[in-house]
């Protein structure tokens, strides 16, 4: 695809160049996001940060991936500080919004929200998250990561087995992810949720169509038994009806160091999109596994850095200039120890 002034709003739109594009640019990223040295290539540049629903990471690293390139930030978080809240059109805020931009990010409650929005907004819009739908920045940042961890253990994502756990029904991280990997080959999908919450038939029915073999359980153990990834997801609490519907499957898909040392291979990498619910009865990543080196989960965190710096510079345009205008960094750079 041409990146330059594209919208991001769905995996469906790549394909197997425009992943290893983003993949090459986000490698050269790294100094950068490491404060190794620093560039100003969109001094000047602004991006409208809009995020009406909650988000840690995925706001706070476009913000910071934009700033690292020398851009400016400017946000609106929650429909309550917007003009939404005085009944104001998805349509005319992104005709406003625009006027004010060169790039939106826009995170959303309703699938399909952020593709209205980017129709009527005359600069590119990246979806950082539509309802159930797609969070499309969040695959490519795991599967950046997969790509990663697998190759520090001599593996390649062809071929590999993934296990996808937990709410697989609204959870978009893996609806995303799914998508993403019918780009490669021969992969085993083994996915793990109660099948109230299981995999829409569609995305089953397309990864099986790409050639790869899927398994269903409501099984754990024997689930996550013979994987390269264990990928758990959170119960997205937010999606149901009541919180105690939510809280009849909390607590259901317990992974924690004692279980993975009885199933697991040694080497399994386990990964979440976060946020882990850390609440007691929550239990879906146990805060025990958190000295198991194969526990990827922030360094997942932190790959969100490069992959979303990699997006604007290329729908930007100036992948090809970020050295041009890098400097030393002046500060202690702590980070990058
Ligand atoms: N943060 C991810 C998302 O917004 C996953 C989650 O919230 O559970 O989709
Ligand atoms: N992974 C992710 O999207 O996290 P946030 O909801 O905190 O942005």
């Amino acid at each position: 695809m041409d990146f330059k002034g594209s919208h991001i709003l769905s995996i469906q739109q790549f394909e197997q160049d425009d992943i290893d594009n983003i993949f090459t640019v986000a490698d050269a990223m790294l100094p950068y996001a490491r404060r190794q040295k620093v560039t100003r290539v969109l001094e000047g540049a602004i991006m409208g940060n809009m995020f009406f629903e909650a988000s840690t990471r995925t706001r706070v690293s476009f913000g910071s991936a934009f700033n690292l390139l020398g851009g400016d930030v400017r946000e609106t978080t929650g429909f309550e500080s917007s003009a939404i809240a005085k009944g104001e059109s998805l349509y005319d805020t992104a005709r406003v919004l625009s006027g004010y931009s060169d790039v939106v990010c826009m995170r959303h409650p309703k699938a399909g929200s952020v593709a209205e929005f980017a129709e009527a907004s005359r600069v590119p819009v990246i979806n950082g998250g539509d309802g159930s739908n797609e969070h499309p920045t969040q695959a490519l940042l795991d599967l950046y990561t997969i790509r990663k961890e697998l190759a520090s253990k001599g593996r390649g994502v062809d071929g590999s087995r993934i296990a996808m756990i937990g709410d697989l029904k609204f959870g978009r991280t893996v609806h995303s992810l799914c998508k993403l990997l019918c780009l490669y080959k021969n992969i085993h999908v083994s996915l793990v949720s109660p099948k109230e919450l299981s995999m829409p038939d569609e995305l089953i029915e397309t990864l099986r169509s790409s050639g790869h073999t899927v398994s269903v359980s409501e099984e754990l153990t024997a689930s996550i038994a013979n994987v390269d990834i264990a990928y758990s997801t959170r119960i997205q609490e937010e999606r149901f009806q009541s919180r105690e519907e939510a809280d009849l499957y909390r607590g259901r898909f317990r992974l924690n160091q004692s279980i993975y040392t009885e199933f697991c291979e040694p080497n399994t990498v386990i990964m979440h999109p976060l946020p882990r619910d850390s609440r007691a009865e929550a239990n879906e990543l146990d805060v025990d596994l958190d000295k198991n080196p194969n526990l990827a989960i922030f360094r997942q965190a932190d790959n969100g850095v490069v992959v979303r710096m990699a997006l604007f510079a290329l729908v930007l345009d100036v992948a090809h200039l970020v050295d041009q205008y890098a400097q030393d960094v002046r500060w202690f750079p702590g980070i990058g120890r």
